[in-house]
Parts: C-alpha cells; structure tokens; sequence
C-alpha cells in the first residue's frame, strides 16, 4: 500500500513569506494535531509538550523547533487515522517529516527530527536504565524500528552533525506524554519557528 504524504502544507508554504509559512504550518498543526498520538495525548499536545521540555532546558531555537515538529510526518501522513495501530507500523515518520520539512528548515532543525526514532535505538544501546524507562506502546514499535543499536551503528550514529541534538530531543519526546498537563499553546513559538525558517 502507497503511503500517502499530504501535499497541502508543502504547497502553501512554497514561495511564501517566513510568516506566512509558520501561519500554514501552526494552522496545519492545529486542524490535524487534534488526533491522539496514543491513549492519553493528541498530537498537537505532545508536540507542545515536547517544545516546552526543549524550552525550558534552554534548548537553542533550532532544537526548540525540532522538537514542536519532530513528529509532523505522522500527521502529513494521516497514519494514526488510517489505523489505531500505527505504533506498530513502520511508515518512517521521522524521514517523511524531516524530508518535508527540509526546504523550508535548516538541518540543525530537520537532522534531530530524522534522527529521533534511531536515536530511541542508540539510547537503548548506551543507557541501560533507558529501555526500563520506556512506556509499553515505544517499547513495542522499538522492534519494527530496528530494536537495540549494534556497536556499528552506534559509531555510524555519532559521525552525523546535530546527533546529539537527536538523543536530547529522544529524551524529551518520551516525557511529553502527560494527560491533561496545562500548556504553553502553539502561538508561544511563533518567534523562534519563524527565526529558523529559510528565506
Ligand atoms: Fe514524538
């Protein structure tokens, strides 16, 4: 079955303006994200979440960007809806998003977006107390991800720039994940997306 990748937001932030590209993108965001990335979160939830974690770490802008849209390829592919499952499907979400995103982000925000699904298998590898720590649904879809690093790829892993930008935002992604934690909204992060667009 083709995968189908929504041409709509690409389209619009094509030959835009740095603000009209981050109005498509915040409204893209909020119309879809109101789907649930598992049981407990929407996406657009978890994708606050996760850039609030990066925001109050003092991440710098292009990491706070990453980590609003590390996950856009699961809505551009509209997976979740397609199937309940899709947790445990493998439809490379993180290289359909960072893809997308990268004519119109540089890769210091697009690299930890591609990498944060590897960076879950090389943080199994290094940290022992990780693996324990991840929730049943992330534990799950480590398998169709590849499972636990090989000490090869572990070395691959750390020649790519902004690797350890992925593993940060790897961390945060598994904390933003909390029902019904009051949060920053989407519109918080105007400034910083819009400093990190390409123009
Ligand atoms: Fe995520």
């Amino acid at each position: 079955m083709e995968n189908y990748v929504d041409p709509s937001l690409a389209q619009e932030m094509t030959d835009a303006t740095a603000q009209q590209k981050v109005d498509a993108l915040f409204s893209y965001m909020e119309e879809r994200g109101q789907s649930f990335y598992d049981e407990v979160v929407t996406q657009l939830e978890h994708a606050l979440q996760c850039a609030a974690l990066a925001k109050q770490n003092n991440a710098s802008h292009t990491l706070i960007t990453g980590a609003l849209l590390h996950d856009i390829g699961h809505i551009i592919l509209d997976e979740h809806n397609a199937d309940k499952a899709f947790l445990d499907m493998d439809l490379n979400h993180e290289e359909i998003g960072a893809q997308y995103l990268k004519p119109f982000f540089p890769e210091a925000v697009t690299t930890p977006i591609r990498l944060h699904v590897p960076a879950k298998r090389y943080l199994c590898k290094t940290d022992a107390s990780y693996y324990d720590g991840l929730s049943e649904a992330s534990k799950r879809s480590l398998k169709v991800q590849g499972g636990i690093m090989s000490g090869e790829e572990r070395q691959a892993f750390e020649q790519i720039p902004h690797f350890q930008d992925a593993l940060t935002l790897r961390r945060w992604d598994d904390l933003a994940k909390v029902k019904g934690l009051k949060i920053a909204e989407l519109e918080t992060y105007r400034d910083i997306v819009q400093q990190c667009v390409i123009h």
